[in-house]
């Protein structure tokens, strides 16, 4: 056990319960028992965090979680100070608050499990307060449904988004609300496709997207990837769609260099074909400039666009969009018409007033800034204790990195002792067709902390020795 100077506060290592998640307990008991009143300065995150001999990230990290509950409030440049608490109450609630208690405790994500926000880290209070909000003022708006393509302020603040944060000039118009990207694949391959017609797809690639395209009656022309990203289909494959990630290449990593986007743009515009953009991570880059989508690029003339809330905001609210180019919007409303709507409305409007009022990019940049120091502890734990088992490359982007099996190794077999240990580790030739180059480990990095990092490394170790 370890103890800090300030105000007494132990970590206790044996416990089960992440290390920021006790000093957020802590924080939280004190706040609201009075012990620390409205307008405490908490520590500087240095100093908590060498008092107690942990990492300073591990401090942040509890730091802005309570920022996000509402218990804190971080001055910049100043450090943190304690909210009055009347601020984090529900009302007619009594003591309870937004924060995860033991009833509405969110479980952390399996180590290594891909594609997986941290819920821990889920902005509670704004969240709360947008919601409150809505109910208040525009109640009626929650019930309103009607709209095919969703609720329309929700569509702006989209349209708003992807301007900012991708580069593409859309309007609110060719905006369409979906229940994550599945669906906008099928309102996609409804709307250009009919039985028959060839789909090209990444290889190794997303499986939904296989399952769906052969539940269709579609012909798939597998895409390799290269240095360049996905290599284009053969003349003979007639593909009227490919679905790609330019982005960031699922589960490869990497972007798709700008010849290739254009290789792609001129071949969809000379077979009178479409590419769909799945955009699925894109806001997760942690070091340069962000890469403009491909729509962007394509000025949404040839570009189908898919975005997802699951990553940025929460999986379970099941809600992504489409953007469609001008020319195919009428054949969006009508492959909507025949399948109906299944994206829920109830939550659009309280997630448009959420955009609008900035809460969504500043839980965005919070979270990307927690994830990209996640990301760093793990590459320097792979290059560090890894390298006689494999080799990975660093995209600077997504959320999970691929560490390339040496021949010797199975990911397989890897994956199952994980698996055995309690881990989710993903092989990656799980996500292709029985190309043997495809041999790894696909690491997702953003659920866990940098401690549960750290735990489950030393077991994943422990995997290479025992196979
Ligand atoms: C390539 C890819 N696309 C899309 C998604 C997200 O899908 P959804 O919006 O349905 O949650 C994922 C999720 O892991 C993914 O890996």
């Amino acid at each position: 056990m370890k103890l800090t100077s300030w105000l007494a506060f132990s970590i206790d290592r044996t416990s089960k319960t992440p290390i920021f998640e006790q000093i957020c307990g802590f924080i939280r008991e004190q706040a609201i028992s009075g012990e620390l009143p409205e307008g405490t300065r908490l520590p500087p995150t240095r100093v908590f965090a060498t008092d107690l001999g942990i990492s300073r990230s591990t401090v942040v990290t509890a730091y802005e979680q309570l920022e996000a509950e509402g218990y804190l409030q971080g001055l910049r440049g100043s450090g943190y100070t304690v909210c009055a608490m009347g601020q984090v109450e529900l009302q007619g609630q009594g003591t309870r608050t937004l924060s995860a208690t033991s009833e509405t405790k969110v479980e952390p994500a399996k180590p290594f499990e891909i594609s997986q926000a941290d819920l821990r880290l889920f902005p509670h209070r704004q969240w709360a307060t947008t919601v409150k909000r809505v109910c208040r003022t525009n109640p009626q708006s929650m019930l309103a449904g009607g709209s095919l393509f969703g609720c329309f302020e929700l569509r702006e603040a989209i349209a708003d988004h992807v301007s900012e944060w991708r580069g593409i000039n859309a309007s609110a118009h060719q905006v369409i609300i979906t229940a994550g990207s599945t669906d906008a694949l099928e309102i996609c391959v409804r709307a250009v496709c009919k039985t028959g017609d060839a789909i090209g797809l990444e290889e190794p690639g997303y499986l939904p997207v296989r399952r769906f395209a052969s539940d269709y009656g579609l012909a798939t022309s597998f895409l390799n990837i290269d240095g360049n990203g996905a290599e284009l289909p053969s003349q003979g494959d007639h593909a009227r769609l490919v679905v790609l990630t330019p982005s960031q290449q699922f589960p490869l990593g990497g972007a798709m260099s700008p010849s290739r986007r254009l290789e792609f743009i001129h071949w969809a515009e000379e077979n009178n074909a479409w590419v769909v953009e799945d955009d699925y991570d894109s806001e997760f880059r942690y070091s340069g400039r962000p890469i403009p989508a491909m729509a962007g690029f394509d000025c949404l003339k040839r570009t189908i666009y898919i975005g997802s809330f699951s990553k940025t905001f929460s999986n379970s609210l099941r809600l992504g969009y489409m953007i469609a180019p001008e020319g195919l919007v009428e054949n969006f409303h009508s492959a909507m018409k025949q399948i109906g709507v299944k994206a829920s409305y109830m939550p659009q409007p309280a997630l448009a007033e959420f955009m609008k009022s900035g809460e969504f990019h500043r839980h965005l940049r919070r979270v990307r800034r927690t994830y990209g120091e996640r990301r760093k502890f793990l590459l320097n734990r792979l290059e560090r204790d890894f390298t006689d088992f494999g080799s990975f490359k660093d995209h600077q982007a997504g959320m999970q990195v691929v560490l390339h099996l040496n021949s010797r190794f199975e990911d397989f077999r890897i994956s199952q002792h994980a698996a055995d240990k309690g881990m989710s580790v993903q092989p990656l030739s799980y996500y292709s067709t029985g190309d043997l180059s495809h041999n790894g480990l696909i690491l997702g990095f953003c659920g866990s902390t940098e401690e549960e990092l750290g735990r489950a490394l030393d077991l994943l170790l422990s995997c290479f020795s025992e196979t």
